[in-house]
């Protein structure tokens, strides 16, 4: 069958076959490889992207539920030539260790600072508890995401100084 995915901004057409799950559609047919693709059991999470501007376990959803639809990895995160503050939290406050969870630990927590601004260590642990580090005690993820926060929200209380 074919499907049409707009990843990123980009309209991607393939022929696949109707068992395809998302993730690997990303990876092998795009070779978007930030997206990682960790069990066979919709447990870690590391395979987490936006479908519609939502978090999915992109191991969850077949390509052909996807067409038509946009989809947003850890690849469009970032702006031109800079980092999302999540990825700046992340780096600053030693939020990965191997990496591994990293994309969709980041796609979460960006989708959760869309939503709450200042989100309490409560309710980020809450936004992660479907994924799975086994690096870090998640201790720096949560200081990571708070940081994230910060920085945004002295950005914004920049731009309201300057108006
Ligand atoms: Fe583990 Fe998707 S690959 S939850
Ligand atoms: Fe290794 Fe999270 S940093 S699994």
């Amino acid at each position: 069958m074919q499907v049409t995915v707009t990843v990123n901004d980009t309209d991607h057409t393939r022929e696949v076959e109707p068992r395809l799950l998302l993730v690997h559609f990303l990876r092998d047919e795009l070779g978007l490889t930030g997206t990682h693709w960790g069990c066979d059991t919709s447990n870690c999470g590391t395979c987490v992207v936006w479908l519609d501007e939502q978090p999915v376990k992109s191991c969850t959803v077949l390509a052909a539920m996807a067409d038509g639809h946009r989809v947003r990895t850890v690849e469009g995160l970032a702006p031109p030539g800079g980092l999302d503050p999540v990825q700046q939290g992340f780096s600053d406050q030693h939020g990965l260790q191997c990496g591994f969870c990293t994309p969709g630990m980041l796609m979460t927590s960006r989708w959760l600072l869309d939503h709450n601004p200042d989100p309490s260590e409560q309710e980020i642990r809450e936004a992660i508890s479907g994924q799975i580090c086994r690096c870090t005690g998640y201790e720096n993820i949560v200081r990571s995401v708070r940081a994230a926060a910060a920085m945004e929200q002295a950005a914004v209380q920049h731009q309201g100084a300057q108006a």
